[in-house]
C-alpha cells in the first residue's frame, strides 16, 4: 500500500530506467544533449566506453571530438543526459588531461619536477608520498632529461613527457588526451606513442584518445570510435585487436591494414553524406 502511496505523481510520464552497459563497461553516456548557439552538436547520445581499453575518437573536422572528451571529463557543461564512470559521478571518479598544446599547460614559473608533482601536492599527499609517486614515474617513463628545468628550456617532446607524467602522477582511472601528439614532431610522436602504451601495458588506465591521424588513431586502439558530422552519432566502433606491445612491424600486419582501411571507408562515407 505504501509503496502506492510512495509512487511519482506524473505515473504516466514513464522516466526511462538507466540503461548499464555491458560487462566491462567503464563509461557510461545516456541521453547526452549539447547544443552551441542554438545549434544541435549531441543529441540524446549514447555511448559505452570499456575499463582497461585505449577508445580513439576520430571523424570528421569540428564533429565533436574535443568536445565529446572535454564534456566526460567535465570541463565542458552539458545541456541533458548523464555520464557515469563505474556507476559513479565525475566528482568520484580520479582523472587525467593531457592537452594538445603542451606549452599552455605547464606552469612556466615550476620546476618540470613541481609542474609533475603539483596534482599530488594539490591533493595534500605527504612529502614521502609525492617523493615515491615521482620515483616511479621516472622510473616507469626511463625519463634521461633534467626534471629540475623549466619547462622552457625542454625540448617539445620532453615537455609533452611531463604534461602526461603529471596527468599519471595520481594514478587516474581515466586519462583524456586530445590530439596530444599534434605539436609535436615525427620522432617525438614515436616516442610519446611507444611511452603511451609503455605505460598502457603497465597500468591498464583507460585512456580516451582524440587523433586526427587516422594511423595513430588504430595503432594505439582497442577500439576506434567514428563519429559522424555533426549532429553526431557513433557511425561505427570498431574493434582492433592486435597484441600489444605493437611496433612498427605491427604497421604492415593485415589486422592493422584491415581495421585502417575499414576506418578509412566508414570516415569516407560520413564526410560525403
Ligand atoms: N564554445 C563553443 N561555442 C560555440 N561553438 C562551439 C564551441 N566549442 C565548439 N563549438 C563548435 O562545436 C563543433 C565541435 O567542435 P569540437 O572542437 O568539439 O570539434 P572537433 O571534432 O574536436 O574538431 P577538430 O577536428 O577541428 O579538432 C564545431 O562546429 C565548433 O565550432
Ligand atoms: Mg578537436
Amino acid at each position: 500500500m505504501s509503496a502506492v502511496l510512495n509512487a511519482p505523481v506524473v505515473a504516466d510520464v514513464p522516466v526511462p530506467a538507466f540503461q548499464p552497459g555491458p560487462a566491462g563497461t567503464h563509461i557510461t553516456v545516456r541521453g547526452l544533449t549539447k547544443h552551441f548557439a542554438g545549434w544541435p552538436l549531441y543529441e540524446d547520445f549514447n555511448l559505452d566506453i570499456p575499463k582497461h581499453k585505449i577508445v580513439s575518437v576520430f571523424g570528421p573536422n569540428g564533429c565533436g571530438k574535443s568536445t565529446l572528451i572535454n564534456m566526460i571529463a567535465g570541463l565542458v557543461p552539458i545541456d541533458a543526459g548523464e555520464i557515469l564512470f563505474d556507476g559513479k559521478s565525475l566528482k568520484d571518479t580520479r582523472i587525467g588531461y593531457v592537452f594538445q598544446n603542451y606549452r599552455d599547460a605547464l606552469f612556466p614559473w615550476m620546476r618540470t619536477i613541481d609542474n609533475i608533482a603539483y596534482p599530488l601536492k594539490l591533493a595534500g599527499r605527504s612529502k614521502a608520498e609525492v617523493d615515491r609517486r615521482m620515483a616511479e614515474l621516472v622510473a616507469s617513463f626511463d625519463v634521461r632529461f633534467d626534471l629540475n628545468r623549466y619547462p622552457y628550456e625542454l625540448s617539445g617532446g620532453q615537455q609533452q613527457t611531463a604534461s602526461i607524467m603529471r596527468a599519471l602522477a595520481p594514478k587516474p582511472e581515466v586519462l583524456f588526451l586530445d590530439e596530444p601528439f599534434s605539436a609535436l614532431d615525427f620522432e617525438m610522436t614515436l616516442f610519446i606513442r611507444e611511452k603511451l602504451q609503455e605505460v598502457f601495458m603497465q597500468t591498464g588506465t583507460t585512456m580516451l584518445l582524440v587523433s586526427h591521424d587516422l594511423e595513430e588513431a588504430v595503432y594505439l586502439a582497442d577500439q576506434v570510435l567514428l563519429l559522424t558530422k555533426r549532429p553526431t552519432r557513433v557511425a561505427e566502433i570498431l574493434p582492433y585487436a592486435d597484441a600489444r606491445p605493437r611496433t612498427v612491424e605491427t604497421l604492415s600486419e593485415p589486422g592493422f591494414i584491415q581495421a585502417k582501411k575499414r576506418s578509412l571507408e566508414i570516415f569516407q562515407r560520413e564526410v560525403r553524406r
